[in-house]
């Protein structure tokens, strides 16, 4: 028999890579391949001991007892460790091109309440008042009438409403739109606050023992759809908000942050059935049309060529 396939510390990833050469499905075979030449090298790079290799099983385990109907731990933790944000980015490509993508997060309500344009979605009035408005427009700038618009964020006190049984009514600053016939939304609510991602489980241990805290910066969600065009699942992030350099799990985009002014004019408050003074955040968004090919991927920039992990 030849050595060729025998395991050793040298040929590990060839090996194993190797045991994957017959499966017959080709992107399950690039996968498990690349995964375990991947994994072989992070191995080796860190010279992984006995008892931390243990720890990784326990973490792992620890991580999947901690999920069930309305918790996913494994989601939260490929959020902290920046791969969702990696795979949204990747498969939805703008190349500057329309609205910029991020993380869904496990606060969206499949079936949010329908509201007409100017409701106020702060169905407790607690909050500071603002005024949402926005267009939805293709390519080339034509009104994407009858858009859906589904927002959802949370109250003063950084809580959705799903968090909040006791406290605050079921549907509270959640709300589907549907754009006039020039793309435009426009609906009153309240100035969100950035909060904590869920932090009592594994996940929250990691960030404990990294130094990093849990907080995702204020933000609005939403996911605007028109037929023919692809749909967009994204944020808007309130400019002066803590923790935008920061975000627990990277969903900031430069292109998402907007500036939530406050406007002192008892006419202006009038007209919007607010009280006076308001804040105002304005959030156009542009969707590709469907048939476009996504664009290709940017060049990676110039980076380090080897990091090894030494300890310090
Ligand atoms: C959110 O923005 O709702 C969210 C995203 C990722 C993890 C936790 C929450
Ligand atoms: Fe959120």
């Amino acid at each position: 028999m030849s050595n060729g396939q025998l395991f050793s510390e040298e040929r590990s990833a060839e090996v194993v890579a190797a045991s994957f050469d017959k499966t017959p499905e080709p992107r399950l075979r690039q996968i498990l391949t690349s995964l375990a030449h991947h994994l072989h090298a992070f191995v080796k790079d860190v010279e992984l001991t006995e008892e931390e290799w243990g720890f990784a099983i326990d973490f792992l385990t620890r991580t999947g007892h901690m999920s069930n109907d309305v918790r996913q731990e494994f989601i939260l933790l490929s959020d902290v460790l920046g791969i969702s944000m990696l795979v949204e980015t990747i498969n939805h490509r703008t190349g500057g091109t329309s609205t910029e993508s991020t993380v869904l997060g496990p606060f969206h309500m499949v079936e949010s309440p329908e509201r007409q344009l100017g409701d106020d979605i702060a169905l407790d009035g607690k909050g500071t008042p603002c005024l949402v408005s926005g267009r939805v427009t293709g390519p080339d700038g034509e009104p994407l009438a009858g858009a859906s618009v589904d927002v959802w964020q949370t109250n003063e006190d950084g809580f959705y409403d799903v968090q909040q049984p006791d406290i605050q009514p079921a549907g509270n600053l959640r709300g589907l739109f549907t754009a006039d016939a020039d793309g435009r939304f426009w609906f009153r609510s309240v100035v969100p606050r950035y909060y904590p991602i869920p932090d009592d489980g594994p996940v929250g241990q990691l960030l404990a023992a990294t130094g990093r805290h849990p907080n995702r910066p204020a933000h609005l969600h939403f996911i605007v759809a028109a037929p023919g065009y692809r749909p967009v699942t994204t944020h808007v992030f309130v400019a002066d908000s803590p923790y935008l350099d920061s975000d627990a799990v990277f969903g900031v985009k430069e292109s998402l942050i907007r500036d939530v002014p406050e406007v002192d004019d008892p006419a202006r408050a009038a007209e919007a059935g607010l009280p006076n003074p308001f804040r105002t955040l304005t959030f156009d968004l542009t969707l590709l049309r469907a048939d476009q090919a996504p664009p290709a991927a940017q060049p990676a920039q110039a980076q380090p060529t080897v990091v090894r992990g030494a300890p310090s």
